[in-house]
């Protein structure tokens, strides 16, 4: 059930004012999500830069830079970015992918990514796991949110709009031994239950993971 990166484009552009309608205050009536990125703030401290990939319309950084982390934002939709820019003038956005990233190795102090491996299928998250290793500096810190289930759903219709995707479920053994595999350590996993009348209803997971600060010999 592979899809093509221009398709999972296409339709954040289509959906994009929708989708910032609809979920860039969404964080107001999470408590879990308040807390994990309270912890993220108070482990990342003052090193940066920070970046949220798949930051969609930037509710999640600008919580984050609220808490006062210096934070950007990547996204793969230019009409999604647009928004976030609109929304949150003080932050910077930029397109790019989370698949192939343009940053130099051991960059990044922190990088946040929640439900942006939505559309991958295992490989791409493999791929999107390794690239998120490489940029991170060492001792940095990766945040990360997925829906949890073994299956895929396809979608028709999305925010009133017509659209052609699959929303991928990953399992927490799946996750757990990629990261690993692309080299992370200390990884937790925090599972939770949907909010009811907030969010869909699939369990979801919270990830903390390390890049360690000594790294093995190939
Ligand atoms: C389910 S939305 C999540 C958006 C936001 N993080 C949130 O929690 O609402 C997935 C986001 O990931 C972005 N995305 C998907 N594939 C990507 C890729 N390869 N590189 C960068 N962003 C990507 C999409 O454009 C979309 O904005």
């Amino acid at each position: 059930m592979g899809q093509e990166l221009n398709n999972i484009e296409r339709m954040y552009d289509t959906v994009a004012k929708e989708y910032s309608e609809t979920f860039s205050r969404e964080h107001e009536k999470k408590p879990k999500d308040r807390e994990i990125l309270h912890r993220f703030s108070q482990e990342i401290g003052d090193r940066k830069p920070v970046w949220d990939f798949g930051c969609g319309p930037g509710q999640t950084a600008k919580y984050l830079k609220n808490l006062g982390i210096e934070i950007s934002g990547l996204d793969l939709s230019e009409k999604i970015i647009e928004q976030a820019r609109i929304i949150h003038p003080e932050i910077h956005f930029r397109k790019g992918n989370i698949l192939g990233l343009e940053f130099e190795n051991d960059s990044i102090a922190g990088v946040v990514a929640f439900y942006a491996i939505v559309h991958f299928t295992e490989e791409q998250v493999g791929i999107a796991f390794r690239e998120v290793f490489r940029v991170l500096q060492p001792g940095g810190i990766f945040l990360l949110t997925y829906h949890i289930g073994e299956d895929a759903i396809h979608l028709d219709e999305f925010l009133g709009k017509r659209i052609d995707i699959n929303f991928m479920f990953f399992t927490t053994d799946f996750i757990f031994s990629c990261l690993k595999d692309s080299g992370f350590e200390k990884i937790e996993i925090i599972e939770k239950e949907p909010y009811a009348g907030v969010e869909y209803e699939s369990r979801r997971a919270y990830v903390f993971a390390i890049k360690p600060v000594m790294q093995k010999s190939p």
